[in-house]
């Protein structure tokens, strides 16, 4: 992997290392108003390079995640007359690190940028593995490319004051490369729970680094997702069609939280496709239901589901759709069907898992 990983909670020291290892050369800070305003200003007590940057500061929230901030961003690199050896650091979630990550790679044909991520989510996921890029038309993510960073900081110092809902919605994605990964490895995530008071950001570092080491792995060995790295869709065909109807119906949910019962989901139908062991299934589907609580569904809900669950895929057939499943814990398998008639199975089955009438 290109991609450097840091995994310490002395993140000014980490970044200044970093500067002066790629040769001081002129830095910009992306923040968003949030980071700006919460998380820049310990940053530059702590890093002289931040301290000396640079700072550019987007709009926070997805919906800004559009043509016009990335042309805003362009626009201050010009004006700061950033060259080929200026580095950018984003300091923010994901959607700092895929905008600006996207402003670097095509500032000039590709300059250097450097990812702190101050959520559990997008240190999970977002700010390894070098998916960039913008939605676009309507469509998230249209827009983008595969341009690893030269480096992530990953840390937990910034997650105390993070609300226990984000905590959690990290959590599922760690949840997920539990399942990938290892039996030993999804024992200790479910022995563990990032809820207040029990949260401690400490324990969670090495957690978070064996973790982060999951996706890392993955996409060393296939960068622009030809194959493997599709297993880190796990859970996410249902958990997007669970987000979209949310959204759809005037209640949104945090992606983790959808993606938390799209693995639910996905689960009982490896079990159904490739006999995922049940009692596995069971705990799994408790630690979900008492973390998580339940997405509720009906009956009534499962065509506009399933065609959202269509939608998400590309060579979904008018009988089956395909998923990431797995065998058993740590052995996934890609490119799966399930049918129709399993997929409404496997939903009457996640309403019984999680205890919905
Ligand atoms: N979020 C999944 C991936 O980066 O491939």
């Amino acid at each position: 992997m290109k991609q450097k990983l840091i995994f310490t909670n002395l993140v000014g020291e980490a970044v200044d290392t970093l500067i002066t290892e790629l040769g001081n050369p002129q830095v910009a800070v992306v923040a968003d108003t949030n980071t700006a305003q919460f998380v820049l200003p310990i940053m530059q007590k702590a890093s002289k390079a931040v301290a000396d940057a640079t700072v550019i500061t987007i709009k926070a929230g997805d919906a800004n995640k559009n043509l016009d901030e990335l042309t805003a961003l362009w626009r201050h690199l010009s004006e700061m007359e950033a060259t080929r050896k200026t580095v950018v650091v984003n300091l923010g979630g994901g959607v700092v690190s895929d905008l600006a990550g996207f402003a670097a790679a095509t500032y000039k044909r590709g300059i250097r940028c450097i990812n702190v991520p101050t959520t559990l989510l997008a240190a999970v996921d977002a700010a390894v593995g070098g998916k960039t890029g913008v939605n676009f038309n309507g469509l998230k993510n249209q827009i983008g490319a595969f341009s690893e960073p030269e480096a992530a900081i990953i840390s937990t110092i910034f997650f105390n004051t993070l609300p226990e809902q984000e905590l959690l919605s990290g959590y599922a994605e760690m949840l997920k490369h539990g399942l990938l990964e290892s039996p030993q490895m999804l024992a200790k995530l479910l022995a563990y729970s990032p809820v207040y008071p029990v949260f401690n950001s400490e324990a969670l570092l090495p957690l978070l680094k064996d973790s982060v080491m999951v996706k890392a792995n993955i996409v060393d060995k296939d960068l622009k997702e030809s194959s493997l790295r599709k297993a880190l869709n796990l859970g996410h065909t249902v958990g997007h069609a669970i987000e979209a109807f949310a959204i759809k119906h005037q209640s949104p949910v945090a992606h983790g939280y959808a993606v938390a019962w799209g693995l639910v989901t996905e689960l009982v139908l490896s079990h159904m496709v490739l006999d995922f062991p049940v009692e596995t299934l069971r705990s799994f589907a408790e630690y979900v239901h008492t973390n998580y609580g339940a997405f509720p569904l009906t009956c009534k809900d499962y065509p506009e589901l399933i065609a959202a669950m269509r939608q998400d895929k590309k060579n979904a057939t008018p009988d089956a759709i395909n998923f990431t499943l797995l065998a058993a814990v740590g052995e996934p398998k890609i490119d799966c069907t399930a049918t129709i008639e399993q997929i409404e199975a496997a939903l009457d089955i996640y309403r019984d898992l999680m205890h919905l009438d």
